[in-house]
C-alpha cells in the first residue's frame, strides 16, 4: 500500500521514500517559515523517540511529522501532543483496535505500544513560533521488526490501507487543533492510566502511586502515601491493581 499516494490530507504533504528523521525535515521546513505541512515516509534511517532514544522505522508503518505555526502560548503546545494521542486512537479504533492513551501519549493496544508522539517546538517571548508534531505508528510493520512491547494495526486487526489511516488520523488531528480546549476532555475519554496504579520514572526516582487526574495542560496527577504529586513529564508504566 503506498501511503501517501492519492491522500487527501489537510496539510500539504511532503513524500519521502526513506529519510532520516522525519521531525528533522519537518523542523527544516518549520525554520524556513512553512506551515500546515505533513512530511511523511515509508521508512525513516534516524528515527528518534522521547529521551534521546532512537526509533525503529521500517518500512510498513506510518512516519509523519506535521509542521504548525499555531497562535498560542507556550504552556498550550502540549495539547497539540495530546491531540495527535487522540487523532490516532481514533483512527486505531475506526480500523477495529482497541486502542487507549497511556500517559501522556502512547498509544497501546492491551499492553503492547502501537504507537509514539514526539513534540518539539520553538517560541520567543511567551509564543509559539512553531511547533512539530511527529507520531510513529506501527502500522503494517513486519512482526519480526517489531521492538520488544510493541505490537502493530497488523498485529491486532490485519493489515490497515496506510493512505485510508493517514487520512484519518490528519482529518481528525486537524479538527482537534480548531478546538483545544475540547482535547483534554477528548484525551480523558480515551485514556487507561487514570485510576490506574502507576510508576513514573523521574529524574529523583520512581513515583508509584494511582494516577488520579490531569492538569489543565496535561500534567498527571498521582497520590502516592496520601500526598499528590504534579508530574509534567517522565516515562509511565502501568501497574497491575
Ligand atoms: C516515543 O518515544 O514514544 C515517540 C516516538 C515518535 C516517533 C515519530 S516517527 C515520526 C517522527 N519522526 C521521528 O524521528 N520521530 C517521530
Amino acid at each position: 500500500d503506498a501511503v501517501a499516494f492519492g491522500l487527501d490530507a489537510p496539510f500539504a504533504v511532503e513524500y519521502h521514500d526513506t529519510v532520516a528523521s522525519t521531525n528533522d525535515r519537518a523542523r527544516e521546513l518549520a525554520t524556513d517559515g512553512r506551515e500546515n505541512v505533513v512530511v511523511l515516509a515509508d521508512r525513516q534511517v534516524g528515527g528518534r523517540g522521547r529521551r534521546d532514544r532512537a526509533w525503529e522505522s521500517p518500512s510498513g508503518g506510518v512516519w509523519m511529522s506535521v509542521v504548525l505555526r499555531p497562535d498560542i502560548p507556550p504552556a498550550r503546545a502540549p495539547l497539540l501532543t495530546l491531540a495527535m494521542a487522540v487523532a490516532v486512537t481514533d483512527a486505531a479504533r475506526a480500523h477495529g483496535v482497541d486502542a487507549t492513551i497511556k500517559w501522556p501519549n502512547d498509544v497501546l493496544v492491551s499492553d503492547g505500544k502501537l504507537a509514539g508522539i514526539l513534540t518539539e517546538m520553538e517560541g520567543e517571548s511567551g509564543r509559539v513560533s512553531w511547533v512539530v508534531v511527529g507520531a510513529g505508528v506501527n502500522a503494517n510493520v513486519d512482526p519480526t521488526d517489531l521492538s520488544e512491547g510493541a505490537t502493530s494495526l497488523r498485529n491486532e486487526a490485519g493489515p490497515v490501507e496506510r493512505r485510508v489511516f493517514v487520512q484519518r488520523v490528519l482529518e481528525r488531528f486537524d479538527a482537534l487543533r480548531g478546538d483545544l480546549d475540547g482535547v483534554l476532555a477528548a484525551w480523558r475519554e480515551r485514556t487507561s492510566t487514570l485510576g490506574r496504579r502507576v510508576r513514573v520514572h523521574l529524574p529523583d526516582g520512581d513515583l508509584v502511586g494511582e494516577a488520579v487526574d490531569v492538569t489543565e495542560t496535561g500534567a498527571l496527577v498521582v497520590e502516592s502515601e496520601g500526598e499528590r504529586r504534579v508530574v509534567h513529564a517522565g516515562d509511565c508504566e502501568h501497574l497491575r491493581p
